[in-house]
């Protein structure tokens, strides 16, 4: 979504924001602008497009300084084009605004803002913004100014502003979209919506909260509430490196964080295990160990992959910890009135960002019920990791490709971590613990040997490169996995994939089934594997490709398979983690031989901080 990108310090502004701005162009987004200021001069460059054609204008008229803002724009309020694209100014150009987030009450602002003589230029919700400030600003100082017009501000915002008024003062400020202020060297400040913008120059961070607001000058940083109360933010530390969020060897970051997942395993597991005891350590859970003895159900909250990692959670928490669960996507439950008795109830955050609004607002929904939330996240210091009472961290790092791979995995691995915590608190053996804590440890070898067939996967995928629809199907733990193998295909192959639990093909999507419609199963030698060979037959017989996804040296499906793909073997609640990986290798390499780009597919965000 869209990204925000300043600065203030000695540098050339311009260079750091376009930097800033192609760290975050992973995030999806179809138009970029910087402001910088010179003295009491400001310089808007803005283009439709990608930043490439930014630094193509820039260097065509150059914005001089070394203070600045800079955008990347995801269209919600008014087409993709240059006019709309941010910053935006006020009526005399006397401030620059770049804004992440909706003002929802913008329309009734803005009737107000025209009828007091306000000429408007885009048709953004952001520049709302730019005008009331401009308003308060004529009877105000800017500062209060600024924070009055915030006052007034109905929706989410991440915002950030220069202004004539005050030409060595960065001012900016949220509520529900992200933002961190990066300490550089002697006196310089960086400001990103994500860390990946600043963390070229500086680890050291401050994560701003919501309503919380941070002016940045050569003589300091300040921190503030809307009403102008000081702030004292701790500082802290960027732990993962610019390696990590560079693309290295691969052609792809999608292809780079698949080929991450057995060192994701092996983060997510390290110091958690103790696997002869059968006991998982959660230190993020420590505080909240005696409360969770007394929980009767759970409420997983998520969206997209989160939500399907959730859904394979529910079944390990359900079959393991025998602790009833529901999971739910975050934008249903937070309207739905979900009825929830705090003293037995709690609700896990499921999100790689931390920042999905919808996700957040579930959670906030559950909190004001006074119920037990808990996070599972990947993003250190976002939004959910720090609102949650308690929580455990993903450790997969910096995910950059907008479709996720290796969080779903990482959540995978931290709900097998609690299943083992939260049943070993209640009825789980030892013997059970210490074979799941097994199991875990041998997946990062097993999961190289699927790695290894990425060539193979290939050459499948080219083989159906022209399919128009595909039905993925799974059962129990691998029913969520073909959901996820569907929402890859689509998300990056735009081929019209579905995900059925196999069950349910009789009961409709059989009906589709015919020669030109190809069929990927998944049929690893599990509980229900008999089922799923039925569910084969009946694809066979209406002649439907059939691919198919079973455990190394199975040959009974040789006969019934157009294609097969081997994984390893490993117990049932675990399989997901192994089973998934061909099907992210299939949808990788079918958008690849389609001349898609895996990494930015069309539309599509990386966090969803709207709702
Ligand atoms: O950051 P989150 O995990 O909360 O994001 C949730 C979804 O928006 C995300 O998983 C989305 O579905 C991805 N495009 C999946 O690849």
């Amino acid at each position: 979504m869209c990204g925000i990108v300043g600065y203030i310090g000695a540098r050339r502004a311009e260079d750091v924001l376009l930097d800033g701005l192609r760290r975050l162009e992973y995030r999806g987004y179809d138009s970029a602008g910087v402001a910088t200021m010179q003295g009491e001069a400001i310089h808007v460059v803005k283009m439709p497009g990608k930043v490439v054609h930014l630094t193509e204008a820039l260097a065509r008229t150059p914005a001089p300084g070394s203070i600045g803002i800079a955008h990347t724009r995801w269209a919600t309020h008014g087409e993709p084009n240059q006019t709309n694209a941010h910053p935006h100014l006020d009526c005399r150009g006397d401030l620059a605004i770049v804004h992440n987030g909706i003002i929802e009450n913008y329309d009734r602002l803005k009737i107000g803002l025209i009828e007091r003589g306000h000429a408007f230029r885009s048709e953004t919700d952001t520049e709302v913004v730019a005008h009331l400030i401009e308003e308060y600003a004529m009877k105000l100082p800017f500062e209060e100014a600024f924070l009055a017009a915030l006052r007034d501000v109905v929706g989410t915002f991440g915002i950030a502003v220069v202004s004539r008024r005050e030409p060595r003062k960065l001012y900016a400020a949220r509520r529900g979209s992200p933002l961190v202020v990066g300490i550089g060297q002697n006196g310089e400040y960086f400001l990103g919506s994500d860390p990946a913008a600043l963390i070229a120059y500086t680890r050291d961070v401050v994560y701003l909260g919501d309503d919380e607001a941070v002016s940045l000058s050569d003589t300091g940083m300040e921190t503030f509430s809307f009403d102008r109360t000081r702030i004292t933010k701790t500082r802290e530390s960027i732990t993962w490196t610019i390696d990590e969020i560079e693309r290295g060897r691969f052609p792809h970051f999608m292809l780079k964080e698949i080929h991450e997942q057995p060192a994701v395993i092996v983060n997510a597991t390290r110091g958690r295990l103790d696997a002869d005891a059968g006991l998982a350590k959660l230190g993020g859970l420590k505080d909240v160990e005696a409360r969770l003895r007394g929980i009767e159900r759970l409420s997983i909250v998520s969206c997209g992959t989160a939500y399907l990692a959730g859904m394979v959670g529910e079944y390990m928490l359900e079959e393991y910890a025998e602790i009833p669960t529901e999971t739910e996507l975050g934008s249903e439950f937070r309207y739905r009135k979900p009825i929830l008795d705090p003293a037995v109830e709690a609700v896990i955050a499921v999100s790689q960002s931390g920042e999905t609004a919808d996700t957040i607002g579930a959670m906030r929904e559950a909190k004001e019920k006074g119920v037990l939330a808990l996070g599972i996240v990947n993003a250190v210091g976002s939004t959910i990791a720090r609102d949650t009472d308690a929580g455990v961290y993903v450790h997969a790092g910096p995910e950059i490709a907008v479709a996720s791979t290796k969080a779903f995995t990482g959540q995978m691995i931290v709900f097998s971590l609690l299943t083992m915590l939260l049943g070993r608190q209640r009825r789980m053996s030892q013997a059970t613990g210490s074979r799941i804590a097994h199991e875990l440890l041998a997946l990062p070898a097993k999961v190289e040997r699927i790695l290894a067939q990425s060539d193979r996967i290939k050459a499948l995928a080219k083989k159906y490169i022209h399919a128009q629809s595909m039905l993925i199907l799974g059962r129990k733990y691998n029913a969520p996995v073909a959901y996820e193998g569907a929402l890859k295909i689509k998300e990056l192959a735009y081929i019209h994939a579905e995900g059925y639990a196999a069950g349910e093909l009789k009961h409709g999507p059989i009906a589709l089934l015919e020669p030109s419609f190809p069929v990927l199963a998944i049929a690893t030698q599990d509980s229900v594997y008999e089922k799923m060979k039925s569910n084969l037959e009946e694809a066979k017989a209406r002649r439907a490709p059939l691919i198919v996804l079973t455990n190394e040296g199975n040959e009974e499906l040789v006969r019934i398979a157009d294609d097969l793909i081997y994984v390893p073997r490993t117990i049932e609640m675990l399989s997901p983690i192994l089973n998934v990986i061909p099907l992210q290798l299939f949808a990788y390499h079918l958008a690849v031989a389609r001349g898609l780009d895996p990494d930015k597919p069309r539309n599509l965000a990386k966090s969803v901080t709207v709702e």
